[in-house]
């Protein structure tokens, strides 16, 4: 095996996905503590110290309590490589979490165990299951009094239609949490309040006495007949159902105890598939193993640093191998740029990247060249297919007084357009200069305001538009966008997205029924590009 080879088969990338509050925060930092990159618990938490600011703007986010950012980790364990994406966790930000899980190879599902799969839970899954990547589960806040583990697993299977497999099984809860019995190794791990290291004792199999010993005895009948059912119900992990994402791995604990975190990250490292291969527009399928680079953007950030203005385009390393300074394509601009400043991302901190392999995330220091689905090659001729684009369910136009600050809104709402805050429409009358823009939640709108108040020094209003979803339509057969050039049928009022595709905005859902009757030959699409 090569060198580089081997580098790219050590990597694993990964993001995790929760319901807000689920722990998400907590249990990063956890593995980024279990994992040796830092020191001290509460070295990352950003919501109420302020450690985590990692830009300016999070001071909105820490204002509402909410994640807003993505940002990515890395760190070495155990040999491995290991890519940590971390997903906002309003639903608001749906999209944004969508794109940085198309650069993700498995993901980790966080559940409160008291609260099982909840709303946000479920939405990001299902852009899991589209994309049929491995998914792990963990049930988090065992120390406190939660769902007996068997509803949990069923809650999962019933909403969610993917099988658990549990390698781990709690030998009790809330207060009386002990610990975990692991079903593989054959060990039982005891935790307690304020030790470090959990004391790992090997055993024969549940039936075991040690097991009744460390076992609350009023939980003892229970465990062994969930035992006897999950022998017979539940067998190993199979490999191939879940790298096709139709089973996950579980396991239980409690993130703010560390309880747990250890064993989730051994079984990521035992079971997280390496780098994927991703599929080109000529559905040519990309090799990570091959020699030449080749990557996507994903996500664009603008003023992480405010005091330097900059704007970091985020890639995914698809394929081979990247090296500071050197020469790569950029398809969409069919032009020759010199990749010099690239960072990664250590917890909080960024340092610069000499190289980079297939699965790894690098920052590239933007000035304007990027946008999100942008393909960056070594040359070779390749264009990784669209980030879909979600249906607004949003739309306004923004005014402001000072008619001398116009051009300056224009760009503000530009740029935050290319970085995928929001979604921008123009009128084919009234022209570029006063576009409609969409979003998906409200806190998205609150977001632009604060950023264009804030990075641009723009006072701005907002005026709502009566829309509520906008339709891509294609021509049947065939999946053709139409063009800006083409018109529908009937009254539809017609948009131009930022592709030059055409866009249908309508008030209501409902209203796409007529849409159809008018147009038979066109089909009418959610999103652009799925
Ligand atoms: P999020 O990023 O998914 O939104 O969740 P976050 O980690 O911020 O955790 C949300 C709350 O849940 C926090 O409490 C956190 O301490 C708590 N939590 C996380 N893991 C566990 C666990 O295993 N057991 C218990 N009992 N609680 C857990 P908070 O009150 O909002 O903040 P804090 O004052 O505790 O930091």
């Amino acid at each position: 095996m090569t060198n580089l080879q081997s580098e790219i088969k050590r990597r694993k990338t990964f993001a995790i996905i929760s319901h807000p509050d689920a722990g998400k925060t907590t249990i990063t930092e956890k593995i980024l503590y279990n994992g040796g990159v830092i020191r001290e618990a509460g070295e990352v938490k950003g919501k109420s110290g302020k450690k985590a600011a990692t830009s300016d703007w999070m001071a909105l986010e820490q204002q509402r309590g909410v994640s807003i950012t993505s940002s990515v980790m890395q760190f070495d364990h155990k040999g491995f490589r290991i890519n940590l994406l971390d997903t906002p966790g309003h639903v608001d930000f749906g999209e944004d979490t969508y794109r940085t899980l198309m650069a993700a190879d498995s993901a980790a599902m966080l559940i409160d165990a008291a609260k099982g799969v909840e709303k946000q839970t479920r939405k990001l899954f299902e852009v899991c299951s589209k994309r049929k990547i491995p998914i792990f589960t963990f049930a988090n806040k065992m120390d406190r009094e939660g769902k007996d583990p068997l509803e949990l697993i069923d809650d999962v299977e019933s909403t969610l239609g993917i099988k658990c497999i549990p390698i781990t099984w709690p030998m009790g809860m809330g207060d009386r949490f002990k610990g975990l019995f692991h079903r593989v190794e054959k060990s039982i791990y005891l935790y307690k309040l304020g030790q470090e290291d959990p004391e790992v004792i090997p055993v024969t199999g549940w039936q075991d006495e040690l097991v009744k010993k460390y076992l609350p005895e009023e939980f003892y009948d229970k465990f062994a007949e969930d035992m006897e059912l999950l022998d017979v119900a539940v067998g190993d992990v199979d490999m191939e159902s879940f790298l096709a994402g139709e089973v996950s791995p579980m396991t239980f604990g409690s993130a703010k105890n560390n309880w747990g975190v250890d064993i989730f990250l051994k079984m990521f490292i035992d079971l997280a598939p390496g780098p994927a291969g991703y599929m080109s527009q000529n559905k040519e399928l990309v090799d990570p193993l091959s020699k030449n680079f080749s990557g996507f953007i994903f996500k664009i950030q603008a003023n992480m640093d405010k005091r330097h203005r900059d704007r970091v385009a985020f890639l995914r390393v698809c394929s081979g191998r990247f090296e500071r300074g050197m020469k790569v394509t950029h398809q969409r601009l069919n032009r020759e740029l010199r990749l010099s400043y690239a960072n990664q991302f250590q917890a909080q901190d960024r340092e610069t990247v000499e190289e980079a392999f297939a699965g790894d995330i690098i920052g590239i220091v933007d000035t304007g060249n990027y946008q999100i689905g942008d393909t960056i090659t070594d040359g070779k001729k390749l264009k990784f297919q669209d980030m879909p684009r979600f249906s607004p369910e949003l739309f306004a136009r923004l005014s402001i007084k000072d008619p001398l600050k116009k051009k300056q809104l224009q760009k503000g709402v530009q740029q935050l357009a290319e970085e995928g805050a929001i979604q921008i429409f123009i009128d084919p009358i009234v022209g570029d200069q006063d576009p409609i823009i969409g979003v998906i939640g409200e806190l998205q709108f609150e977001v632009l305001l604060y950023r264009l108040n804030d990075e641009y020094k723009l006072n701005v209003k907002l005026e709502k538009m009566p829309f509520a979803v906008a339709r891509w339509p294609r021509h049947k057969p065939g999946g053709l966008p139409l063009s800006q050039t083409e018109r529908l049928k009937g009254s539809a009022r017609t948009f131009i997205d930022k592709s030059g595709h055409l866009v249908a905005l309508l008030s209501s859902e409902w209203d796409q029924g007529w849409l159809e009757k008018e147009n038979p030959e066109v089909s009418f699409h959610t999103s652009e590009g799925l």
